[in-house]
């Protein structure tokens, strides 16, 4: 029989390593560089009140943001999409990240969210012609070294990867009650994140990351619809590619899931995170698997060419 997670074992894909120096951390606040106890928002911000807003999660790896011109591409996308005004261009949102960084003095191992709202409203109610005084923009920007003790185990949850029509689930939108909720679920479960299944039940994506699989030596990620476009994503599809392993964007169920040689998670945090233990079963031998490793230093190389 496989344990039961103690509370003491509970795990996130976004754990890090204990930093202290992150207690006096600089937050960039609307043009300001404040110390984190006086990084405050109104509790008028639409944010605040609404979720009504979008962010970016980046990662600084030897002096340079990674794949910044992608992250500021899905940024300025998704504010097009809510109809939502930046207030600043995309050299001015890169030269606020850079500010942040220099404030902070931090040269790598560090992780940046940025996040921006439709600003603080005149009323509190949900009409966003409320928001009349310009956006909210935070930078919140820690020491961050992704620590893992174990491969992450997944439960596949009721919350599903909805339809575009609704909350378009590529939208990196403040809100994520629905993930937030697909995470409690899991967390109840036993896990440390929830599968989620899309419309149609096929295996799509969790909570927080982006999800893959791999059987007999072929990578299989779901079509891409209903998922963030994960960078991260994209950068392993592209590695896989360039590189002859056999990559798969297409439906598949959990049966095709339980019964994988490996499955690993991406995101911008944490790179490639393996994936253990799914429902209960254990993928594979339980460990990080040969594909992943290797994806993981092919991901790791380009990171080092990317990032000098
Ligand atoms: C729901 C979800 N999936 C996947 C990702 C990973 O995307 P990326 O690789 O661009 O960090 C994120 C990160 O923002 C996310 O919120």
């Amino acid at each position: 029989m496989q344990d039961i997670p103690r509370k003491s074992e509970k795990m996130s894909t976004h754990q890090a390593t204990e930093d202290q120096r992150n207690e006096e951390i600089l937050i960039y606040l609307n043009g300001q560089i404040v110390p984190k106890a006086q990084a405050t928002v109104s509790v008028y911000d639409s944010g605040f009140m609404l979720g009504d807003g979008v962010w970016e999660g980046l990662r600084l790896y030897n002096g340079t943001w990674a794949f910044i011109d992608e992250h500021l591409d899905r940024l300025f996308e998704a504010a097009k999409a809510i109809d939502l005004d930046i207030g600043l261009d995309r050299d001015g949102v890169k030269q606020a990240v850079l500010d942040t960084q220099k404030a902070n003095e931090m040269t790598t191992d560090a992780h940046a969210r940025l996040m921006i709202t439709r600003g603080v409203k005149t009323r509190p109610f949900q009409h966003p012609s409320l928001s009349q005084q310009g956006p909210t923009m935070v930078i919140i920007m820690e020491h961050s070294k992704p620590n893992l003790p174990r491969p992450i185990r997944l439960a596949t949850v009721p919350h599903l990867r909805g339809l575009p029509m609704t909350q378009d689930p590529k939208l990196n939108s403040h809100s994520k009650l629905n993930c937030i909720l697909a995470c409690i679920a899991a967390e109840k479960a036993g896990a440390d994140e929830g599968l989620m299944l899309d419309v149609n039940g096929f295996v799509n994506t969790t909570n927080a990351c982006n999800f893959f699989i791999v059987r007999r030596g072929a990578v299989w990620t779901s079509t891409g619809d209903y998922c963030m476009n994960g960078i991260t994503r994209q950068k392993v599809i592209d590695l896989c590619r360039a590189n002859d392993i056999p990559v798969f964007e297409r439906n598949y169920s959990l049966v095709d899931t339980y019964g994988a040689d490996e499955a690993f998670l991406t995101g911008t945090f944490g790179a490639q995170t393996p994936v253990g233990d799914i429902d209960g079963r254990q993928i594979g031998s339980g460990e990080m698997g040969p594909v992943t490793e290797r994806i993981r230093g092919l991901y790791k190389a380009m990171i080092e060419a990317e990032c000098t």
